[in-house]
């Protein structure tokens, strides 16, 4: 009988970065301190030099830094914000959180939002635009913000899934006017639970930041402005400090095998395959793969013990929440074509060749 290949399992750390994590554990149960603490500030001081941000806000999670990001620039009732089409859905749903509307756009071929379509889009009341950084494969940075600073635009990175991509050297996050990320455990550099970070240029802004995360603290029992409860878990800081310095390894081995994919995938004719992972401007968090026969493919490599996943089966102005009347054709083309094959660093060569030998026998 062959063995399942699972699309991600996190219980295949391998064992000396597990015995890292128990150590990291026990020092932090042993100290006592499960909130704040030194953890969460070299957390920031490690990110900031990784990215080579000026300031890092860590928080609870991804969406609220994206949510936290609006509110730090004031971005609420009456205002529009443009948001593509295809993404994870917190990237609307923060901005209807913080009142504001989301302009939908449609995506480019790599499910990006098509940055040919901006003027057609925006309206008197456009304060920000959010570019998703999809699957790790970076915006083109440089046009999307000479298009937002002729038209005093804020930009909010959605890095969430693109930590480890540079763009000319600039890390996803540190072109617009914020940076979000997210440490969710499946992310390539995901915690063991909940976890965020926002970075930015301006020193008020994350002075702002660290009050929203904060019940709107400027010091202890002094609040300010209304804020919330987002800090980030020590114990949370303390395991990414522990993960970090796996990362770059682990990032090589992404890439490895994402070059197999490609090289044993390019005569597949009926297969569209991603662009762009070798590049240092994608970092390879999904290998996503599209074709008219997804559905059976999926099932193809289901019956053949392999697991897949769709980022994402319905474009968010589909969705109920969110409707909008408009037409995104490339966006719902995509959702209905488009099937991540496992790419993650705990795969065995063996594993990634096995997937590829099933591909080439699927017939439609
Ligand atoms: C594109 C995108 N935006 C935002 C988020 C939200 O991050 P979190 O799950 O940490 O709240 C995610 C995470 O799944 C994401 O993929």
């Amino acid at each position: 009988m062959i063995s399942k290949i699972p699309f991600l399992n996190l219980a295949r750390f391998p064992e000396p970065v597990k015995e890292d994590l128990r150590s990291k554990f026990d020092q932090i149960l042993d100290k006592g301190i499960f909130s704040g603490s030194d953890e969460v500030l070299l957390l920031e001081k490690q990110l900031g030099e990784y990215l080579d941000s000026p300031h890092v806000v860590s928080c609870a999670n991804g969406t609220d830094a994206l949510e936290m990001a609006l509110r730090a620039l004031e971005i609420g009732i009456g205002d529009d914000v443009i948001v593509p089409a295809m993404s994870w859905v917190s990237t609307a749903e923060v901005v209807l959180l913080v009142g504001a509307k989301p302009i939908f756009i449609d995506t480019d071929d790599n499910g990006l939002l098509d940055l040919n379509l901006l003027d057609q889009v925006v309206t008197s009341k456009t304060k920000a635009i959010i570019p998703v950084h999809l699957y790790g494969k970076m915006v083109d940075m440089e046009t999307l913000m000479a298009w937002a600073r002729k038209r005093n635009c804020k930009v909010i990175e959605d890095a969430a899934q693109a930590f480890g991509a540079f763009q000319n050297k600039i890390s996803a996050g540190m072109y617009g006017d914020m940076g979000c990320f997210s440490f969710y455990p499946s992310k390539n550099l995901g915690a063991l639970g909940e976890a965020g970070a926002l970075v930015c240029k301006d020193k008020s802004i994350a002075e702002k930041l660290k009050m929203l995360r904060n019940h709107g603290q400027i010091q202890r029992d002094k609040h300010i402005i209304i804020g919330r409860n987002s800090r980030i878990d020590t114990l949370q800081a303390g395991f990414l400090n522990v993960l970090l310095p796996y990362f770059g390894a682990w990032q090589d081995r992404r890439k490895f095998i994402a070059q197999i994919y490609l090289d044993q995938l390019k005569a597949l004719d009926w297969l569209k395959l991603p662009l762009g992972l070798e590049s240092p401007s994608h970092n390879v968090h999904l290998f996503v793969i599209s074709t008219t026969f997804r559905d059976q493919l999926k099932q193809f490599l289901k019956e053949n013990e392999i697991e897949t996943a769709i980022h994402y089966p319905l474009p968010i102005p589909l969705m109920s929440p969110y409707k909008d009347p408009k037409e995104f054709p490339k966006s719902l083309k995509m959702s209905k074509e488009i099937l991540s094959l496992p790419l993650n660093p705990w795969l065995s060569d063996e594993e990634v060749y096995r997937i590829c030998d099933v591909l080439r026998r699927f017939k439609f």
